[in-house]
Formats: C-alpha cells, sequence, structure tokens
C-alpha cells in the first residue's frame, strides 16, 4: 500500500511537472525521456501529449496537451521503436526469454531499450495471469478464469524450467534470470504488449510500444490507430480539447467483459451495468476463450429470442448460486477497507461486476418469461437475493500482507 501512494503521489507531481508537452528538456522524469529516445527514431511524432493522471485510481496515463479535431494525427510510433516479437500463437513466457536474451546479449539492444526497462512498473505495479498467488486464483470464484490463469503461469514455469517446447532452462541460458524476475517480464509483456499487423502484412504479432502503451482503456475511447508500413499511427476519433485524458480501447469486442479485462489488463471496467464475464455466456467456448461475442442485450433482449428460456435462466442462476459469496458481501469486504491490496481489490471488482451482471441478467430474463406467463420463474427469481449467509471465501487465506481477512 506504501508503495502505491508513493507512486500515486508521485504520478500527480508528474502531471503538473510535464503539462508542457513533449519534447520538454526541463522534464527529467523517465516518460519524457522516453518519449526524447522515441523522437530520435526517423519519422516518430508526438504531437501534443504528456503524462498525466487521468483518474484517482489511476497510476498514470497520456494526457492531450493541445486541442485535436477529428482524424488529427497525435503520434506517430514507427516500428523500428517497437519490440516486434516473433512469431504468432506464442505466448508472453515465449516473448519474454526473447526479450531477456536480447537485454542481456545484446548490448547495442540494451543500450537502446534500457530506458524503457527501467520505466516498467515493478512487481506489485503489475498484476497479470503469470503473476497470481493461489490465494489469488482462488478467490476468482470462477473455474473457467482460474483455469486460464493457471494455464497461464503454469507455462511461465515450464519456460524458465526449460519443460515446455524444445527451450533450456532459463538460468542455463541466462543465470542472472530467476523464476521471480522471468514471471514479471512475462507479466508485463502479457497486460502492456499491442497486437500490431503492419500494412502489407497478413499477420498480427505482439509488440512492446514504449508511450503508447501509457495510454489508459476506455469502452468509448477518444482515439484510434492503424498501422501503414512504417508506424503506428494514433489519431484523433473526435474532437480533443488540451488536458482531456488520451484513451484507446484495447481489444475491441472482448475487454468490456469483466473476467477478460482482468484477465489481460488487470483491472475491472466499471460500468452500472457490467457485462456478462465471457464464462458466463451462453457456448463459452474453453478452447476459444477471447472469442468475441454479441453485446448482451443482443442476446438477451428479445423475448422470444433463443436464450430467453427457462433453462438459460436456471444454466445462469445455478452459476450465480455456486459462488461462495454474494455481491453484497463483496461490496462490504471492498467498503471496509480491510483489503489494502489493489489486486485483491481488483478481485473483489471483478467478482461484485460479474454477479451484478448475471443478477441483472437474471432480472430480464425474468421479465421476458413473465411477460410470457411463466410466472414460476419470476418468482425463483425472487428468491435469488440474499440466499448465502456465511460470508466464506473470502475468509480462507490472506491477503499477503495484513493476514486477517
Ligand atoms: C543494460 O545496460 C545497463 C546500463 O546501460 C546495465 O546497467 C544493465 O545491467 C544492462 N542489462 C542487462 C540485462 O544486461
Ligand atoms: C519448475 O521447476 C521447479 C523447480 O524444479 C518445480 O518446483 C516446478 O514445479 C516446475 N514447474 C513446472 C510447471 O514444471
Ligand atoms: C501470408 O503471407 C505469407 C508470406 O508472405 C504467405 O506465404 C501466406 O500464404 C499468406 N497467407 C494468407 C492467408 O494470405
Amino acid at each position: 500500500m506504501a508503495i502505491e501512494n508513493v507512486l500515486r503521489g508521485a504520478v500527480l507531481l508528474l502531471a503538473l511537472a510535464s503539462c508542457r508537452g513533449w519534447p520538454d528538456h526541463d522534464d527529467n522524469t523517465i516518460e519524457s525521456r522516453l518519449a526524447t529516445w522515441l523522437l530520435n527514431h526517423p519519422g516518430a511524432e508526438l504531437n501534443g501529449m504528456a503524462v498525466g493522471r487521468e483518474c484517482p485510481t489511476c497510476l498514470r496515463g497520456i494526457v492531450a496537451t493541445k486541442d485535436f479535431a477529428y482524424e488529427d494525427v497525435i503520434g506517430r510510433f514507427p516500428l523500428v521503436a517497437m519490440q516486434i516479437f516473433p512469431g504468432t500463437d506464442k505466448f508472453s513466457a515465449e516473448h519474454a526469454l526473447v526479450w531477456l536474451d536480447r537485454m542481456h546479449n545484446d548490448p547495442t539492444f540494451n543500450a537502446s531499450w534500457h530506458l524503457f526497462w527501467e520505466a516498467h512498473p515493478d512487481r506489485d505495479g503489475v498484476f497479470a495471469p503469470d503473476l497470481y498467488t493461489d490465494q489469488q486464483i482462488e478467490m476468482l470464484q470462477t473455474p473457467e478464469l482460474e483455469a486460464l490463469v493457471l494455464g497461464h503461469r503454469t507455462l511461465a514455469e515450464q519456460v524458465f524450467n526449460g519443460t515446455y517446447g524444445e527451450g533450456k532452462p532459463v538460468p542455463e541460458l541466462l543465470p542472472a534470470v530467476d523464476m521471480a524476475t522471468f514471471k514479471h517480464v512475462a507479466a508485463l509483456i502479457h497486460s502492456r504488449s499491442f497486437g500490431v499487423s503492419p500494412e502489407g502484412s497478413n499477420t498480427t504479432q505482439s509488440a512492446l510500444i514504449p508511450i503508447m502503451d501509457l495510454l489508459n482503456h476506455d469502452d468509448e475511447p477518444n482515439t484510434r490507430w492503424y498501422t501503414d508500413h512504417e508506424a503506428l499511427v494514433l489519431t484523433a476519433l473526435h474532437t480533443i480539447k488540451a488536458g482531456e485524458a488520451l484513451t484507446h480501447n484495447y481489444i475491441t469486442g472482448v475487454i468490456h467483459r469483466p473476467d477478460m479485462s482482468m484477465f489481460f489488463f488487470g483491472f475491472v471496467t466499471q460500468r452500472e451495468e457490467p457485462f456478462l464475464a465471457a464464462s458466463d455466456l451462453p457456448g463459452y467456448d474453453a478452447d476459444n476463450p477471447y472469442a468475441t461475442s454479441p453485446l448482451d442485450d443482443s442476446i438477451y433482449d428479445d423475448p422470444y429470442g433463443e436464450h430467453c428460456t427457462t433453462e438459460e435462466y436456471e444454466r445462469l442462476s445455478a452459476r450465480l448460486e455456486d459462488m461462495p459469496t454474494s455481491e453484497e458481501q463483496d461490496q462490504h469486504v471492498l467498503d471496509s477497507g480491510m483489503v489494502t491490496d489493489w489486486r485483491l481489490q481488483t478481485i473483489l471488482q471483478y467478482r461484485i461486476a460479474r454477479k451484478r451482471a448475471l443478477r441483472h441478467t437474471l432480472e430480464k430474463i425474468a421479465g421476458h418469461l413473465g411477460g410470457l406467463g411463466r410466472e414460476d420463474v419470476v418468482n425463483a427469481g425472487g428468491e435469488q437475493a440474499g440466499q448465502h449467509e456465511a460470508a466464506g471465501g473470502f475468509t480462507s487465506g490472506d491477503d499477503g500482507g495484513s493476514g486477517e481477512l
């Protein structure tokens, strides 16, 4: 917690210090130095942005330092100023090996990328599957998500141990890298890389893009980006005023689902009406968990639709009942201030969002079925709330620090 507060305080200062925009040679922050590094690449442009804090809970983000009109170019990030990982369909742990190998064995690469490396959040500043503890996995209360996270973590360990594919154990290749460092790097790559597909290429590859990766996500972003032959180009999606946070949509179609935003990026989008978790959707496919899906409205809004049925009501109801704590209990724990670790707070926010979405969907289906004369189901819906008595689940372990939940 102390670290977080220090970080947040520092970010506030940064925001005040750097409102003049980049390049700003009086500003010696790591982000400003990164911006200078980026601008040394031919074709790079940053046309009016600086690091800033956009909301009370964000560690940092990027703010506009001038007004932009629709389609104005805000930044150009040359492909040569990215770390594009070879191969498609590879895991972040495999990318981590490539990255660490270059950092350790290619002094020119290290000299060029060292600043970006130093600007990375430390292990306490990143929340990605490779770094989950057993307790955090158990707290998810979602077997599908637990399996995804565990699979990811195990894979990182296998790559490290040399038991995945034909690799050698990392300690043989890079004696200075231990398992914890390795997982940290894999987690950073998992949560910060972009899928880029330069014009003329027919594949999408993972890439680290300094500066660009400081933009925060918004479901309704004010920027968009595309790649041409040489660069990723960031443009205004509509008019932007100086001082506004610049945001983009990390992965359209998946990220708005609470389990997916937490899995990929370690945050849960806060919405009045959360979307269902991907794992709760009809037809969730564990082999293709990130498949984009229609919005919940188009699944459940039609009273005569294929999913407005008693069976679907019972399926979702059973999922809600299977969880060891209720939405109210999770909210209570979150509000009580007992949980100070931001990762555990995120898991609680996830659980609340997921349960709320299930409850809203059940209410919607019950309403439709009631309208169709299925009173039995409507009544069953009324019994849903308040069924949980003990505040189980959360009491099972410590939070990795304060230990008295
Ligand atoms: C990269 O270079 C920096 C100095 O610029 C050095 O401190 C660091 O140890 C090097 N990193 C690796 C992984 O070799
Ligand atoms: C990796 O190796 C360590 C130490 O030998 C072992 O404890 C761990 O279970 C291994 N992990 C995997 C996923 O094989
Ligand atoms: C993609 O590009 C590669 C090499 O440029 C080519 O061999 C392959 O056929 C292309 N695939 C498609 C689906 O266009």
